[in-house]
């Protein structure tokens, strides 16, 4: 899926080490493999030489060996040395700051073009209509959201698309409580709790009554066959629903390219039905049509014995609509990993009707997300709300920061504790693996210090903070500081060039988390680079000479346009998965 030829050029620094074995070995950069290497006593980039040695009939040492005697200095690198069947180079050290800083500063670090011509379509959030938006529906909003950030910033052209719940049996039940116990009132205000308790109300009567499934099964037969109150009804669920998501999305910076619900399907059903019957690929079972697929022991269900139409049936004319439309490079779906076998069922059905891209279609799964040992399902209204969680993120981070902070305008404190809070719940919520459940604990969630999102952001306004007391040009969000006239040659302490190689990882974190849609990558790297610029910075602490603002100007401004640098990978990182970058904190 990857070029790796590309990955070769991910920085100059990695195409400067690939040409080099390139043209002592005479074969193509191309199929070179560059790495950084775990500490920078053995040099900064390592080639391994197995291939080439073994084309040439000799031992990989010793190529090393012979390749680095002859090795000329370049503009980025100093020197290379063997070590073992690798060549490790070292860094010419301003050059290389003035490519990492000028780079950050002035745009970005990451290879801009990676994905130029593949889109890439990415189904996310696609909540269920008229219940609420549970804690639980953070994931896969925010995972879908990262990978959207991710795939752009590489330049991909990327879809969002919201596949609302907006068809299905769920809606003639609550179309049947609405008759019996809706209210009276026509011009009462209705919000999404007055739909969800009504449904719940439903759930749990027809329990006790299960004449009451049968009614909203003949409500949902209405709506199907176009009945128009049935319609005005489900239409209006929908409105409100929609209101009240828009207020979460808006709050937690989400957009979509493309809502479009589950309904709009509907027209191409009888086609898709037909097409399946020619083809010879559906047929009865039990009263139900269905595709017998292999190495499956259920078959995928197109149609129940009550004629309607399910949510598998209409995820194959929503999938044939994505590629007629985008001709994408893949097609990730965002669903919880309960749904991994409708959507094995699912591609699996596409190819056999005979589309070569279903190969390109993936399930993104991801694991359980629980807040205090629950999970919250709608259904018996044990549900935990999105807004709930987040609105009581911002009230514990707002007592934090003015704890920590007392000078901080209540202004700038509301809008930074949104940010925060926010924040700390998305992050808690991208740093677990994707397959792994998430258990979420408050005290961890919002901590200042660990693997907290709130950590970001902080190390994000420490560096905004140092560049605001050092004035001038550097107390701008983004210093553009003449480059040319800095003095590089004053950076190269050791925690300086430990913050520098971790900058030279940023692309290859970046480009990683792609073949298996995993952001909690980045996650991962910031936190290493925040640790690192720490480390750094705290050095002064003990020796004032070490400081960033220390006496010897050339020497300040040098140390400045790094940790403007690091501010702008962090805030870069941050957004890549969908975390403000706070000025102060
Ligand atoms: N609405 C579904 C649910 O809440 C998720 C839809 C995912 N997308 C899809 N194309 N099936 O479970």
């Amino acid at each position: 899926m990857l070029n790796t030829g590309a990955m070769a050029h991910l920085t100059p620094l990695h195409a400067a080490a690939a040409d080099a074995i390139a043209s002592l070995a005479g074969v193509p950069r191309e199929g070179l493999r560059v790495e950084t290497t775990p500490r920078p006593e053995l040099g900064d980039l390592a080639v391994g030489v197995f291939t080439i040695a073994k084309t040439l009939g000799k031992n990989p040492s010793e190529v090393a060996l012979d390749f680095a005697a002859t090795f000329q200095s370049s503009e980025l690198l100093a020197s290379a040395t063997a070590v073992g069947p690798f060549v490790n180079f070292r860094a010419n050290r301003p050059a290389v700051f003035r490519w990492l800083i000028g780079a950050a500063l002035e745009g970005s670090l990451l290879p801009r073009s990676l994905g130029a011509g593949q889109t890439i379509v990415i189904d996310y959030s696609s909540p269920n209509v008229s219940k609420h938006l549970a804690y639980h529906h953070i994931r896969s909003t925010m995972l879908g959201h990262s990978l959207v950030q991710i795939f752009r910033a590489l330049g991909y052209t990327v879809v969002g698309l919201n596949h609302l719940g907006d068809w299905g049996t769920t809606h003639g039940k609550l179309i049947a409580a609405w008759k019996k116990w809706g209210p009276s009132d026509p011009n009462a205000t209705v919000d999404i709790a007055m739909l969800n308790d009504l449904y719940v109300r439903f759930s749990a009567a027809a329990k006790l009554d299960p004449t009451l499934d049968a009614e909203g099964r003949a409500e949902f037969k209405k709506l199907e066959d176009g009945d128009p109150e049935a319609h005005a009804l489900w239409s209006r669920f929908k409105t409100i629903s929609l209101a009240e998501y828009q207020t979460a999305y808006d709050a937690l910076g989400v957009t979509f390219d493309l809502v479009k619900g589950e309904s709009e399907y509907l027209p191409e059903v009888p086609r898709v039905l037909a097409d399946l019957a020619a083809k010879g690929l559906s047929s009865e079972s039990e009263g139900a049509l269905v595709v017998m697929l292999p190495d499956e022991k259920t078959p995928l269900l197109l149609k129940k014995s009550d004629d309607a139409t399910l949510y598998s049936t209409r995820d194959i004319p929503s999938a044939e609509f994505r590629w007629n439309t985008w001709h994408f490079a893949r097609s990730l779906y965002v669903v919880d990993r309960g749904q991994a076998l409708h959507f094995r069922q699912l591609f699996k059905t596409l190819s056999l009707m005979g589309y070569e891209w279903a190969s390109k279609c993936e399930h993104v799964p991801y694991g359980l997300v629980q807040i205090g040992g629950k999970k919250g399902s709608t259904k018996t209204g044990n549900v935990v709300l999105l807004k709930d969680v987040i609105s009581e993120a911002d009230s514990r981070v707002r007592a934090l920061l003015a704890e920590i902070n007392p000078e901080l305008a209540p202004e700038a404190l509301t809008t930074i504790a949104t940010q925060v809070g926010t924040g700390a719940v998305v992050f808690a919520n991208l740093v677990a693996q994707r397959d792994k459940d998430v258990a979420f604990e408050w005290d961890r969630v919002i901590a200042l210090q660990g693997d907290s999102g709130p950590y970001l952001q902080y190390s994000h306004a420490r560096c905004a903070s140092i560049l605001r007391k050092a004035g001038g040009d550097w107390a701008t969000a983004n210093p553009r500081p003449q480059l040319r006239e800095l003095d590089l040659t004053k950076l190269g302490t050791g925690a300086e060039w430990a913050v520098a190689r971790s900058l030279i990882d940023f692309p290859a974190v970046v480009v990683a988390t792609l073949p298996k849609c995993e952001p909690h990558i980045i996650c991962h790297y910031l936190l290493s680079l925040a640790g690192e610029f720490s480390r750094w910075y705290t050095a002064g602490n003990g020796d004032p000479s070490l400081r960033v603002l220390c006496d010897d100007l050339p020497t300040r401004d040098a140390r400045l346009a790094l940790v403007a640098a690091v501010k702008a990978v962090m805030a870069e990182g941050l957004s890549l998965l969908g975390l403000a970058a706070p000025e102060q904190m």
